[in-house]
């Protein structure tokens, strides 16, 4: 009942999936189940404050993200993972769950180190989960002395007020008296922004190490992110597509919002060119009576996307796996604040459907990754190439998978 789009109306939160990913442009031809969302969530605060959590956790990295579709949280999971390479755990945190006035306090950690990884939407504007700590940037004058720190921003050069955030954080980390690492890192979802990542990363991790005088162990991240259980209770609570409650689809319950989607109908869709014309606009409407979701003009609307049905059989049999297993992938990190990489437990479809994208381009990390479980030196030799920042590695990967 799930298997086609899902779509949100959310009242600050941009059209990215309908505007810039073809899949989900493509996907929105035959829909009849929508979800809509009234506002963004806004997170639960963390019992524990940051600063007892880096000084009981011994960990000197603090990794913030300001991401509002996802790109940046993931940026800032591989960072933390690179940084294990170097001996280092860092804590990784969404910035709504510290509050501002306590922020100054790691500059009491033993040499600390900020690593930002932000994202710019609207009007130069922060990500929902950035605002609080972004205004406290913007209206009061913290001390960070003693606090080194980075970031990379996440942008697009088609806007007027490219990576305004992560400016904005770089300099103004810079006037409170923080010292600044490695230069402000600038991402363009217009161009590529793997490859300004994965360019930005090769050169700040050495100079990093250099900064702090870490040693790099390349037998050192290698062991599981993940422990993954198969679950055979027969009564199992599986998720089955939702992001927040499981069961929230068949018994939908308000308050809706991003986690607590509400599925609409499409009740009326058209196309408004007429047949002999080489263009498509068409005219969608969304039911949303019953829902209590006031919609304003002005609202964005996202997409929820799945993935292709065909695709996710074809992947099951690749993979020799029985799709209707039910699974729990269960953080090895028990310290971390995200025990689950997506809702579990839920069967392989689920995951391989709502949860995971298959159809992206690999990236750098996974196949870097892949060379440890490759026994033939060629192809050890290959994905080397592949997953590294050189011009060659990079032209290679681009052949690979956007071929010409
Ligand atoms: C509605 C919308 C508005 C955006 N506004 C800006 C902007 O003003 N400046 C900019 O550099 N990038 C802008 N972007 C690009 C995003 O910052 C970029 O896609 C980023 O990778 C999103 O990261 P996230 O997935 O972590 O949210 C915008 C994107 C969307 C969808």
């Amino acid at each position: 009942m799930y298997d086609l789009i899902v779509v949100a109306i959310i009242g600050a939160v941009g059209i990215y999936f309908f505007f810039f990913k073809s899949s989900a442009s493509s996907a929105i031809q035959s829909p009849s189940n929508v979800v809509s969302i009234a506002t963004t969530t806004t997170g639960p605060r963390s019992e524990k404050s940051f600063y007892l959590r880096m000084k009981n956790e011994n960990r000197q990295v603090l990794i913030l993200y300001g991401s509002q579709t996802g790109t940046a949280e993931e940026l800032a999971g591989r960072l933390s993972k690179d940084l294990v390479r170097y001996g280092q755990k860092a804590l990784v945190m969404d910035p709504e769950e510290i509050d501002p006035e306590e922020f100054e306090r790691i500059c009491l950690i033993h040499n600390p180190l900020l690593i930002l990884c932000v994202a710019t939407y609207g009007e130069g504007d922060p990500t929902d989960n950035a605002k609080q700590l972004y205004e406290h940037f913007e209206n009061k004058e913290p001390d960070f002395k003693g606090l080194r720190y980075a970031v990379f921003g996440l942008g697009n050069k088609t806007y007027e007020h490219y990576n305004a955030v992560g400016k904005f954080f770089d300099q103004k980390l810079e006037e409170f008296g923080a010292k600044r690492v490695f230069e402000l890192g600038l991402g363009d979802d217009d161009g590529n922004m793997e490859e300004d990542f994965m360019r930005w990363r090769e050169a700040f991790l050495p100079a990093l190490a250099q900064s702090f005088g870490w040693e790099y162990n390349k037998n050192a991240g290698l062991e599981r992110q993940y422990r993954l259980k198969i679950i055979e209770e027969p009564n199992a609570k599986v998720f089955t597509g939702e992001y927040g409650r499981v069961g929230s689809f068949e018994r939908q319950k308000p308050p809706f919002h991003q986690k607590n989607p509400y599925l609409s109908k499409i009740s009326e869709q058209k196309e408004l060119h007429a047949s002999a014309s080489e263009r498509s606009c068409r005219h969608i409407e969304f039911n949303i009576e019953g829902s209590r979701i006031r919609y304003e003009a002005g609202d964005h609307l996202a997409v929820f996307p799945t993935n292709d049905s065909e695709l996710v059989e074809k992947l099951g049999k690749l993979l020799n796996a029985n799709l209707g297993t039910i699974f729990k992938l269960i953080n090895t990190d028990e310290q971390s604040s995200k025990r689950y990489p997506f809702p579990c437990p839920c069967t392989f479809k689920t995951a391989l459907t709502h949860y995971v994208d298959i159809c992206a381009p690999v990236k750098s990390h996974v196949l870097k990754a892949l060379i440890e479980y490759t026994t033939d030196e060629a192809q050890k030799k290959r994905l080397n190439l592949l997953s590294t920042a050189s011009k060659e590695g990079l032209v290679s990967f681009f052949l690979l998978f956007f071929p010409i």
